[in-house]
């Protein structure tokens, strides 16, 4: 895991005009001013490669870090800052949703949330089996968890739940009032 060269290649406002050499990115997803660019200068060690304020808004486009000349670190442009104008707000839905749907090289996301909002987890359609046949959704979730256990200092409450067969109703709804009344 180990960082030894960063480049900063392009600010691109379409994932048309994104690099096209195929390698593989990550990246970064959450509000405005939540730290994503602080985020990628911790990883990466470097002060301003991104470029951060105290301000929202400062990531208004899709900026590509190239790592170790082999993949890829997104700095992307924040939501939800309520300051912003109307038309700004657009421009976010638009590039960064294009961005989603038709980026092959997406390996994961990595989503920021503040670490004052307590998050969980709700897994939907846990019903429903894959294809018909083979593992469940909730089964890979367990295999998935299994892994986060024995690899992470961290895990997350995560509920899986079925809308249509009321699995998980009951744990969500104590989990809720544990929550209120924390
Ligand atoms: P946008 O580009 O506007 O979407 O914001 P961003 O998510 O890229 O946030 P940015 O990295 O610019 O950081 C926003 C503010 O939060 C800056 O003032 C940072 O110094 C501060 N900040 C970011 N990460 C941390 C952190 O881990 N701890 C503290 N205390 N402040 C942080
Ligand atoms: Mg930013």
């Amino acid at each position: 895991a180990q960082i030894k060269e960063v480049s900063f290649v392009k600010s691109s406002n379409r994932p048309k005009d994104c690099p096209k050499d195929g390698l593989p990115e990550f990246a970064v997803l959450g509000r405005s001013n939540v730290g994503k660019s602080s985020l990628i200068n911790a990883l990466v060690r470097k002060k301003e490669v991104a470029l951060t304020s105290k301000k929202p808004g400062k990531t208004q486009l899709i900026n590509h870090f190239l790592i170790n000349k082999s993949w890829y670190i997104v700095d992307l442009p924040g939501y939800g800052f309520a300051k912003a104008s109307e038309s700004a707000r657009m421009d976010w839905s638009v590039f960064t949703k294009g961005y989603f749907l038709n980026r092959d090289t997406l390996v994961a996301v990595l989503l920021l949330v503040d670490a004052s909002i307590p998050i969980t987890f709700v897994f939907t359609k846990c019903d429903k089996s894959k294809g018909g046949k083979g593992a469940r959704p909730d089964e890979n979730i367990r295999s998935f968890q299994e892994l986060v256990r024995q690899n992470y200092k961290h895990q997350p409450p995560w509920i899986m739940t079925s809308s249509v067969t009321g699995l998980g109703r009951d744990e969500l709804l104590l989990h809720m009032s544990q929550l209120r009344n924390y």
